[in-house]
């Protein structure tokens, strides 16, 4: 058996229910919520769609870490001593575990307003994402060939296409629990990659090191490396955001 304890909320109050769910080999933390779900408490509230690691919609934070919940299985995460997850990924602090070793502590992704139970509201992290206009700008001109993009920019790049909008990496970062205007580690890696793309014109790039240089923005960055840290598709937006500084100076 595993003990869930698993925050609470419904707009008004906020407590936490634990719920002792049966292990199986191979059971995800996002199992053993359908599991609560289904046999002991109807009205608990997390989200999913894929089940697969692809949507990104069932991050959340598990043992203090923010992890995609589909991903996570219960054998590895259920004795994690507290304060020491055993990725190594340093905890982001919220609420305390206790110190049963077959406990999972569950809560919502951090920096986000709650909705209900693990739900949060994910508008802000995506009005984020969209200010930095994550699109090529083709609307004054037709291109009248493919634009060919080298292998190693090809390379570069691809590693900033893999991100699904998890939100993982701003639950764990300490300057999105500061300053909630702070754009972000996947805004800012989304935007290094529009900055990388061979079909982006200098005007676009020029515009967006302006939009990026504040405070709010590449400054921000504490350079921790917590969003490296968590990231389940190796985004790597930490040395997005150095190279971009770079761009600045
Ligand atoms: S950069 Fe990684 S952690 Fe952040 S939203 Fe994208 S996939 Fe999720
Ligand atoms: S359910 Fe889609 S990423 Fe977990």
């Amino acid at each position: 058996m595993v003990t869930l304890k698993i925050k609470r909320q419904d707009g008004d109050r906020t407590w936490f229910d634990h719920f002792e769910v049966e292990e199986k080999t191979g059971m995800t933390v996002l199992e053993a919520l359908f599991h609560v779900q289904e046999r002991q408490d109807g009205s608990l509230c997390f989200r999913y769609s894929c089940r697969g690691a692809v949507c990104g919609s069932c991050a959340m934070l598990i043992n203090k870490v923010p992890r995609l919940a589909c991903r996570t299985q219960v054998a590895n995460v259920k004795d994690e001593a507290d304060d020491e997850p055993k990725d190594g990924v340093a905890a982001v602090k919220q609420s305390e575990k206790d110190e049963d070793k077959n406990e999972i502590l569950i809560e919502p992704l951090p920096n986000q307003k709650v909705i209900r139970d693990l739900i949060v509201d994910m508008d802000h992290f995506y009005s984020l994402v969209d200010s930095v206009r994550p699109w090529i700008d083709s609307q004054d001109r037709e291109p009248e060939k493919v634009t060919l993009m080298e292998p190693s920019t090809q390379e570069q790049l691809e590693r900033y296409t893999n991100c699904i909008l998890c939100a993982t990496c701003h639950g764990a970062c300490p300057a999105a629990a500061r300053d909630g205007n702070y754009l972000g580690p996947a805004a800012l890696a989304k935007a290094w990659r529009f900055y990388l793309d061979p079909r982006s014109r200098d005007k676009d790039r020029d515009e967006l090191l302006e939009l990026l240089d504040s405070e709010s923005g590449v400054w921000g960055c504490d350079v921790v490396y917590k969003c490296v840290a968590v990231c389940p598709k190796k985004v790597t937006p930490t040395p997005a955001i150095l190279e971009l500084r770079k761009k600045m100076e």
